[in-house]
């Protein structure tokens, strides 16, 4: 979660800039930078470590400029050195970016044969070789930028300057967010609304795909064809906007589309894209001989998630358990248990509890938490941070997939360290995991069609979720959402159980949701989809428009992005949070605060 910052004015550009990314030091950074263009040619300054640092840079050596980048950059791909700090520069081209450049391996050897020299670690300066290599076959910047944007996977945001093209800036957003601030003889570009508040509240905000050219006098928008596009604008208050709506109805949607972003930050934090490795962890997973996992509500889906993975990638036998319950059963623990809390907050009392007992019978202990500075971050031996950022919404969304990118990703590590996984399959797991912000931007676009399908859904007293392995514990995050928000009753339910008792529920009222990734269990729950359809039951389908459907007239498919199996849980949490989201939207409800429910529960 790097942040962006560009400007073109009249004024000095580098206190502006380095006053924005003040303000996004909160997203957490290990480097920064700025460059801006000196008589039509781009300077670059840049620090390892705290803003301070840059401008200690900058009084050494000021860059006198009025059109200038900027960036607070958190690692992944490449240590955080000053080398690999943003802006990277290639030719005529300097450019800052938020987010992965999936296929930046195969497109730097492509370069690399054509004779380009490359000086960081990075995904990013990729891009940079790539735009000044289509600058040098035409000079028209726009078409340039487009046919290299049409090169790149991944999810991202750029910001970009080009020797020559004075007072310009062009930008681009797939899957990072990326906003336009409207000034007086001066234009902004900004990973969010608080990048730009400190100038402007009049925002545009990039569509999935945009991308912007900018000069002091307005900017001009382009979807992802290439046709040129009206962007609204809209007021943002600058002293809240970190925890402003911008374009979003609720904070809950809003947060929905955060995922991309949030989910990239988290596994950043705990593995290397360039080196594709999982950073070592302060727990030594070989020694373990279990892993007990104590949470409440959504974290403790998360947590169920977590212990597929565990058992499966590292062979590390693994418990999870609400805490309410493990905190009074007199539980019998070994001393090589691992104790794990997971807590959006880190404050909820009968995980904090459950932490403090495990710490007395001698366990070590870990957390993994979105509040950084909370009890439980303070009282557990390791601090393993999810960032997620803040969570308003009080149904859990973006922390939840933080939760489980972290599970997945310790996973990973732990069958490293328990020799379990080979580098080569280190590699392929973690190759994996990053493509999960992509294709979690993906599942966003399934937005139409399950609006199309709320509106049924609506109507139900009762919706059952079904899903196999790692699925079933979303399927029970699936009904926790929806029954938060909506009100409507609904149950998970693992698709091998229904016919031991839930299927004496379905008739044609009752819709039944199934999440079906194509995974090694597909064919099952397939079946089991057929059984509930023989019997009148309503089926919503979540699966790749690839997946052989089961017959049955009343089985409606929604068709999800094919993943890898390690990420469907984060690619099918979107679908399941969207379908909640919408169902209350239809009913009317408070999303943002239902009723009887609190974010943070500090009692028992
Ligand atoms: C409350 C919230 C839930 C949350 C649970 C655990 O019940 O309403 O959304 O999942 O607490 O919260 P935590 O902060 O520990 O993740």
């Amino acid at each position: 979660m790097c942040g962006i910052i560009g400007v073109t004015g009249t004024g000095p550009v580098t206190p502006r800039l380095i006053d924005s990314l003040k303000r996004l030091e909160y997203r957490g950074y290990d480097s920064a930078g700025v460059a801006a263009l000196v008589d039509g040619v781009t300077e670059r300054r840049r620090a390892q470590g705290k803003i301070r640092n840059l401008e200690t840079v900058l009084a050494e050596t000021p860059l006198n400029a009025t059109v200038g980048i900027g960036h607070t950059r958190w690692a992944t791909h490449g240590a955080p050195t000053t080398e690999n700090a943003h802006p990277h520069k290639a030719g005529r081209v300097t450019l800052v970016h938020n987010g992965i450049i999936e296929n930046f391996a195969e497109l730097k050897a492509e370069l690399a044969a054509e004779g380009h020299v490359f000086e960081s670690q990075t995904d990013t300066e990729v891009v940079a070789h790539l735009l000044d290599r289509e600058l040098a076959k035409s000079n028209d910047a726009i078409a340039a930028f487009k046919r290299v944007l049409d090169r790149l996977t991944g999810a991202y945001a750029l910001a970009v300057l080009i020797d020559g093209e004075d007072e310009q800036i062009l930008g681009a957003r797939r899957g990072s967010p990326l906003v336009v601030g409207w000034g007086e003889d001066e234009m902004y570009l900004g990973s969010d609304a608080l990048a730009v508040g400190p100038f402007t509240q009049q925002i545009s905000y990039l569509e999935e795909g945009d991308y912007v050219v900018l000069n002091r006098a307005g900017a001009r928008f382009f979807d992802s064809t290439g046709s040129e596009v009206e962007r609204a604008v809209v007021q943002v208050s600058a002293s809240s906007a970190m925890v402003e709506k911008g374009a979003y109805r609720h904070f809950m949607e809003k947060e929905i589309h955060e995922q991309p972003d949030s989910v990239q930050h988290t596994l950043s934090a705990y593995l290397d894209l360039v080196s594709g490795t999982a950073r070592s962890q302060p727990v030594d997973f070989s020694k373990l001989d279990r892993v007990q996992i104590v949470a409440c509500g959504t974290a403790f889906f998360a947590g169920q998630i977590g212990r597929y993975a565990f058992e499966r990638l590292a062979g590390l036998p693994c418990d999870v358990e609400i805490a309410s319950e493990f905190r009074y059963r007199e539980p019998a623990v070994s001393p090589s248990t691992l104790a794990v809390a997971v807590s959006q907050s880190g404050e909820t009392a009968d995980t904090l509890a459950c932490l403090t007992w495990c710490k007395a019978h001698g366990l070590k202990t870990a957390a993994i938490v979105n509040v950084h500075t909370s009890s439980m971050a303070r009282e557990a031996d390791v601090l393993w941070p999810t960032h997620a950022g803040p969570e308003i919404g009080v149904a859990s969304t973006k922390a939840f997939t933080a939760q489980v990118a972290a599970l997945l990703a310790l996973a990973v590590a732990a069958g490293v360290a328990r020799g379990r996984i080979d580098a080569t399959r280190e590699a392929e797991l973690v190759k994996a995991l990053f493509e999960a912000p992509r294709l979690i931007s993906e599942a966003l676009a399934m937005d139409a069609d399950i609006r199309r399908e709320v509106v049924e859904l609506a109507k139900a007293d009762d919706v059952l979720f079904l899903g196999r392995g790692a699925m079933y514990p979303l399927a029970m995050e699936g009904a926790l959402k929806l029954k938060e928000i909506s009100y409507i009753h609904a149950e998970g339910y693992a698709a091998g159980e229904l016919k031991h008792g839930p299927i004496a529920l379905i008739d044609e009222f009752t819709p039944t949701v199934a999440l079906a990734p194509l995974d090694d269990v597909f064919e099952k729950t397939a079946s089991n989809l057929q059984e509930v359809a023989a019997r009148g039951g309503p089926v919503i389908m979540i699966a790749p428009a690839e997946a052989e459907a089961p017959h049955g007239a009343s089985i409606r498919r929604i068709d999800a992005p094919d993943c890898h199996p390690l990420i469907a849980p984060l690619v099918y949490a979107v679908p399941m949070q969207l379908l909640a989201y919408y169902t209350a939207v239809q009913k009317g409800t408070d999303v943002d605060q239902p009723r009887n429910l609190a974010k943070s529960v500090t009692v028992e």
